[in-house]
C-alpha cells in the first residue's frame, strides 16, 4: 500500500474517496448532461464499483483519480486525476481526466484541479509527458485541454469499448510534455 498523495489548490482539495462521496457521485453519474459523451449514465451499483476501483488504485499507487472537494464548504464536486492507460490502441501513457457535477461547470475548477495534477505528474512522478483523451464530440473537455496548454497529438483512434452506434467511438488524444508545462506555468 502506498502513501496516498493529497493535492490542494487555492479553491480545491483533491483527496481519497470516502463513504459519504458515494451518494453525490451516484447522482453525478446518473445526470444525462454530465454523461452526454459517455456511452450511458451509470446506475448506483456501477457508480459504487467505480469509486472503489479509483480508491483501490489510489492506495496501490499513491495517485489516481481523486475526489475533488470544495475547500470553502467541503462539498463533493466530482473527480479529477491521473490514470495509467495500457488498454487502448495508443502507446502506453498516463492520462489526466475530469468529471464534475453540472453545478460546478463554468468556474474554472476543472482546469485549476487538472493543472495541479500535471504539476504533480511532472515534478513528483517525474513523467516526461501526460495525455488527455476524449471523444471528438466533447468540445468542453477539449477546451480544458487547451487551457492547460495541451495540443492535439493527431492520433485519433476508435475506442474499443465504445459501440459505433453511440456515435462516440472516435477519440482525440491531446498531450503536453514537461518542458512545455513548465514554460506555460512560469
Ligand atoms: C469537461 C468539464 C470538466 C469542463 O468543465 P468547465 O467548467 O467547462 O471547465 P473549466 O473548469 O476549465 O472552466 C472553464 C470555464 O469557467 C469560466 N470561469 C469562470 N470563473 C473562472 C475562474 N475563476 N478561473 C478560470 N475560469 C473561470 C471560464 O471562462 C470558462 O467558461 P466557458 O466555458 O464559458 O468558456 C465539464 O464539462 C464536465 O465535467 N463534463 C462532463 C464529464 C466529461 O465530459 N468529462 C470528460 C470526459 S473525457
Amino acid at each position: 500500500m502506498a502513501l496516498v498523495h493529497q493535492l490542494q489548490t487555492p479553491r480545491l482539495r483533491l483527496r481519497q474517496w470516502k463513504e459519504k462521496d458515494l451518494e453525490p457521485f451516484a447522482t453525478l453519474n446518473a445526470d444525462e448532461a454530465v454523461m452526454e459523451f459517455f456511452p450511458s449514465v451509470l446506475g448506483q451499483d456501477e457508480s459504487k464499483e467505480a469509486a472503489s476501483k479509483y480508491q483501490k488504485k489510489l492506495e496501490e499507487n499513491g495517485w489516481g483519480f481523486w475526489v475533488m472537494e470544495k475547500l470553502s464548504d467541503g462539498a463533493f464536486m466530482g473527480l479529477v486525476g491521473l490514470n495509467r492507460v495500457d488498454d487502448l490502441p495508443i502507446d502506453d501513457c498516463v492520462e489526466v481526466g475530469w468529471r464534475l457535477a453540472k453545478e460546478y461547470w463554468g468556474s474554472g475548477y476543472a482546469t485549476e484541479a487538472a493543472r495541479a495534477c500535471l504539476e504533480f505528474a511532472f515534478t513528483t512522478l517525474n513523467l516526461e509527458e501526460v495525455v488527455a483523451i476524449t471523444t471528438v464530440n466533447n468540445i468542453r473537455s477539449q477546451a480544458v485541454m487547451e487551457r492547460l496548454g495541451m495540443h492535439d497529438a493527431g492520433k485519433n483512434f476508435d475506442h474499443p469499448k465504445v459501440a459505433a452506434a453511440t456515435g462516440l467511438r472516435e477519440h482525440v488524444v491531446y498531450k503536453i510534455c514537461r518542458e512545455r508545462f513548465q514554460k506555460t506555468t512560469n
